[in-house]
């Protein structure tokens, strides 16, 4: 499974990104709000700091309004994702943007059928926001579960990028059920290095051996 980060942060990318697990970023327009940065100066930043896909998000609701705008983006970097949402002008533009070579990145997905529509349009990415489908009371990790099946009675090579993941379990549950892709925040991605038990029994071992030993394995 690959894991992004969904964020407009630099430090929290440039962190992440050392630590040599991080396979790319999402961002989406609230998130870039929140990082007070220029638009197109931030997604060109990230493009620039992550080797693998940076997904940055059109605003215009309308075909030609998104065309001229991925046309924008693309420019920007090789590795930039065009992110249209799931509406009919966006899966327009996802037909017309694939077919001209672009990785489309199809946002706010939130039905298993929205998806099959999007795989027709030849996406690279779905994205379906397994978090905001729990908040509305209904099995997010469901709908995860539903795409990879029907994705694969039809063999279809869009990658299923499980987005708005807000806690480790959604991790695993979106990993055991097939996604190919996990996006999530900072802190949650951060979170799925540490465990308490693992910072218990490491320091157990650093005072055993400090006990016994004078000097570090390395130093003698
Ligand atoms: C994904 O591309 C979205 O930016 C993101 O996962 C949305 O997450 P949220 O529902 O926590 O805002």
């Amino acid at each position: 499974m690959k894991f992004f980060v969904d964020t407009a942060e630099i430090a929290e990318i440039r962190e992440l990104q050392d630590t040599g697990l991080l396979d790319g970023v999402t961002t989406n327009p609230s998130l870039v709000k929140k990082s007070g940065r220029d638009f197109l100066e931030v997604v060109k930043e990230i493009a620039g700091v992550v080797k693998g896909p940076v997904s940055a998000e059109v605003v215009a609701t309308d075909y030609d309004g998104m065309m001229r705008e991925a046309a924008v983006l693309r420019k920007l970097a090789d590795n930039i994702a065009v992110k249209v949402p799931l509406t009919i002008d966006g899966l327009k533009a996802c037909k017309a943007l694939s077919g001209d070579g672009a990785v489309v990145n199809v946002t706010l997905c939130f039905t298993a059928n929205q998806a099959l529509l999007a795989a027709k349009a030849g996406a690279y990415f779905i994205s379906p926001f397994v978090g905001r489908v729990d908040d509305t009371g209904w099995n997010g990790m469901e709908l995860i579960r539903d795409i990879v099946q029907i994705y694969k009675n039809y063999s279809f090579s869009t990658q299923i990028l499980a987005a708005s993941l807000r806690h480790s379990n959604h991790v695993i549950d979106s990993a055991k059920a097939g996604a190919h892709v996990g996006t999530m925040p900072f802190k949650v991605l951060d979170a799925l290095f540490n465990h308490p038990l693992t910072d218990k029994g490491l320091d157990q071992f650093l005072k055993d051996y400090a006990k016994a030993f004078q000097d570090a394995p390395a130093a003698r």
